[in-house]
């Protein structure tokens, strides 16, 4: 899918909760929610959720039974707990996402990620960890980066690459990104017990100020009956 530049972000409603649920790095293309099909009276987890703004969309706006967010920075979980802690169905946890998951087997009916916990996490721990933390029949989506910010491709084995950012408090740091070619994640989602339904690349040309991104957005079904 390739985006055209007229698309425009997604507007907030009052209380800074988005309209939208968007995929893409840029956050203002489709598909949207929908690909986590009908959320009712679902448990839902959000694993690298960030200041929860997509979680705090969900719940408000699709009847889960709740969804928790989950984050292993500080930061990111007390500005999640600031702007939305007040959201019913909505549960902010400060942990990380493989040993929270590890300690909730089969709670959940959907797990996601938007460029969260899977890009900056072993995905031979973490996606054990998110077959045992969904009932079998279970839904994982996610969307990671198709290529480096850089537009270097993407590895073609799962290996991660050192890459230099900043924490919320602006210090430097270097982290370790999973940025890896559709094929190496289909291998990886099949190997720890998921059947990958849907695959798809999201490509937004950029503009004057945004380099062209693609987004690779899977989602996958955890093997077994309940
Ligand atoms: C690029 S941010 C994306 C946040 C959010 N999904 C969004 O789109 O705004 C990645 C987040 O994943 C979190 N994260 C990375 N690895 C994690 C892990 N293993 N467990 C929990 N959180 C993790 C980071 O702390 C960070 O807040």
């Amino acid at each position: 899918m390739t985006l055209s530049p007229s698309s425009t972000p997604a507007a907030d409603h009052p209380g800074g909760i988005v309209d939208r649920f968007h995929w893409d790095w840029y956050q203002r293309a489709e598909p949207g929610a929908e690909l986590l099909g009908d959320l009712t009276d679902r448990a839902v987890v959000e694993l690298g959720a960030g200041s929860a703004r997509q979680a705090a969309y969900l719940a408000h706006s699709h009847w889960p039974a709740r969804v928790v967010a989950v984050d292993r920075d500080p930061a990111q979980h007390a500005r999640g707990r600031d702007r939305f802690g007040n959201i019913s169905r909505l549960d902010l946890v400060h942990d990380d996402a493989a040993t929270y998951l590890n300690r909730h087997p089969s709670a959940f009916d959907v797990a996601y990620c938007v460029f969260g916990a899977l890009d900056f996490t072993d995905p031979h721990t973490l996606l054990p960890a998110i077959a045992g933390g969904l009932r079998p029949g279970g839904l994982l989506a996610f969307s990671t980066l198709a290529h480096y910010r850089n537009g270097r491709p993407p590895e073609t084995e799962p290996r991660p690459a050192k890459i230099s950012t900043r924490r919320p408090d602006g210090s430097p740091v270097t982290m370790l990104r999973w940025v890896l070619d559709t094929p190496v994640w289909h291998k990886l989602c099949d190997q720890h017990g998921f059947d990958i339904d849907h695959t798809d690349a999201i490509h937004d040309p950029g503009s004057t100020h945004e380099p062209p991104i693609a987004t690779s957005v899977f989602r996958a079904v955890r093997r077994g009956t309940a």
